[in-house]
């Protein structure tokens, strides 16, 4: 672990009544932190970090994000390298065990992960209970957690066994599930994976053929969506991975902290964003439009902010935004639709707003999502559906931490305290006797 070996000259506290020296800790790269384990013990006083701008919950060997240079490595291996030479199941094995793939394991993983893709044929009837109007991250949340209701035979979280059966099902039902919550959201039958196709083939074969017909592949989306895939996998201690390490720490069974997750990164200001950026490009319609809105994003009295733009840790241009720019320009040139409207209104949206002084001032620059949901819409996903896919390929990265918060022998059930400002002790008053 983290302490050792890796100690740097502890920093020195000291205030009204006390002096601490907080050991300092240093990472293999990235910012030390400095070890407030034994801070209340030692002064009676908490730490204050709302949205945890300054906080470390976790040491971590998965993920690496430098946001002043825009950086973003998965074990050591960059995200511009990987979303370009990588497939996706070997960035899925890379991220849970910390090395790429060789040949027998790349196979083995494979076919693991092949043949654990059907779903349980009772979990249809699960389905049949949500409306059809549903959004589909609903159907998805819900039908994640209920997979605890299936799989009793790998819910020992204390075993590495059932932590790996657990791991390769979740990893093979996400796109089953989610491919199925669409057809329901269509009235369409669901169509079972097949085991001949590789694992994005076999996600946009259950998304988009029916029994009636043969389903065309075509390289342009499958290699649209790898990459999509990829550049989605992980993105360190973010909010729907903090989320599944703070269920987990609990001993919560694995099914219910993923779906814990996919609660999380449905909210507009996280995974949601992607949905809202093409919601907030449809409103604002035409080039002319901008300054209107750029105003509003700007306005303290408007809740208005621009979807898609500004990111906690990126202080420079998200390098997945970068690749998704890339993305969507060589999947609109495939389909003859280089002049795609929505395209062009976000590239001078992001061209105005990177000039815009607001936004320079606070490093505000286009995100995973500004780019995300302009390949998906040309691709044929309905906007309901940008946040699943988001959520399909975040899964291996939540497991990989869950995975990686249960093998930490140091790990303790997150329990934080907070600043209280609510009323001191006062005594009942019967309501005969109140105001
Ligand atoms: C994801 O954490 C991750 O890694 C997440 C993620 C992942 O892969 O898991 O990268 C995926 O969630 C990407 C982010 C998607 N969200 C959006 O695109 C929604 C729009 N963005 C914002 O809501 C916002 O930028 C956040 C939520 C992403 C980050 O918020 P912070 O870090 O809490 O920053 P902040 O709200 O304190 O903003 C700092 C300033 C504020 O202005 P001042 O008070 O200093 O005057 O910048 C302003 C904010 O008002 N600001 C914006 C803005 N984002 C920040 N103003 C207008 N439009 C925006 N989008």
């Amino acid at each position: 672990m983290a302490e050792d070996g890796n100690k740097g000259e502890a920093a020195k506290l000291s205030g009204a009544g006390y002096e601490v020296d907080l050991p300092v800790i240093h990472g293999s790269i990235g910012p030390d932190v400095l070890d407030i384990r034994k801070l209340y013990g030692a002064t009676g006083r908490f730490t204050y970090d709302p949205g945890f701008t300054s906080t470390a919950s976790c040491e971590s060997k998965i993920t690496y994000i430098d946001g002043d240079v825009g950086i973003l490595l998965y074990r050591g291996y960059s995200i511009e390298q990987l979303a370009e030479t990588a497939d996706y199941l070997e960035t899925c094995y890379l991220l849970l065990y910390g090395e790429l793939p060789n040949a027998k394991q790349k196979e083995d993983f494979e076919r693991t992960i092949t043949y654990h893709t059907m779903v349980h044929e009772q979990l249809n009837y699960f389905f049949r209970g949500f409306r059809r109007d549903a959004h589909p991250m609903a159907v998805v949340c819900g039908v994640m957690g209920a997979l605890a209701a299936f799989y009793h035979d790998s819910l020992d979280i204390e075993n590495p066994e059932h932590r790996k059966i657990s791991a390769h099902r979740m990893i093979a039902k996400i796109p089953t599930i989610a491919a199925m919550a669409y057809k329901y959201s269509v009235g369409q039958p669901f169509i079972y994976p097949r085991n001949d196709l590789d694992y994005v083939s076999n996600f946009l074969h259950m998304m988009f053929s029916v029994p009636g017909e043969d389903f065309a592949q075509s390289e342009i989306y499958t290699k649209a969506m790898a990459r999509i895939f990829i550049l989605h996998a992980d993105h360190e201690q973010n909010a729907s991975t903090s989320t599944v390490r703070l269920a987990g720490s609990s001993g919560a069974n694995p099914f219910a902290c993923i779906a814990a997750g996919i609660a999380s990164l449905w909210g507009p200001a996280h995974g949601g964003a992607n949905e809202a950026v093409l919601t907030m490009l449809y409103e604002i319609g035409s080039v002319d439009r901008i300054p209107e809105f750029l105003e509003r994003a700007k306005d303290k009295n408007d809740s208005f902010r621009l979807m898609g733009f500004g990111h906690r840790v990126y202080k420079n241009y998200d390098p997945r935004a970068a690749a998704l720019k890339d993305s969507a320009h060589q999947v609109l040139e495939a389909l003859g639709a280089q002049d795609e409207p929505l395209l062009k209104l976000a590239m001078e949206l992001e061209r105005i707003a990177l000039e815009d002084e607001y936004f320079v001032e606070r490093k505000l620059f286009p995100n995973v999502d500004f780019y995300s949901g302009i390949i998906l819409r040309a691709m044929g996903f309905p906007t309901s559906m940008f946040t699943v896919l988001f959520a399909l390929a975040r899964t291996v990265g939540w497991i990989a931490h869950w995975s990686e918060m249960v093998e930490d022998p140091t790990q303790k059930i997150g329990r934080p305290r907070q600043l209280y400002t609510g009323p001191v002790q006062r005594d009942y008053t019967p309501v005969a006797k109140r105001g």
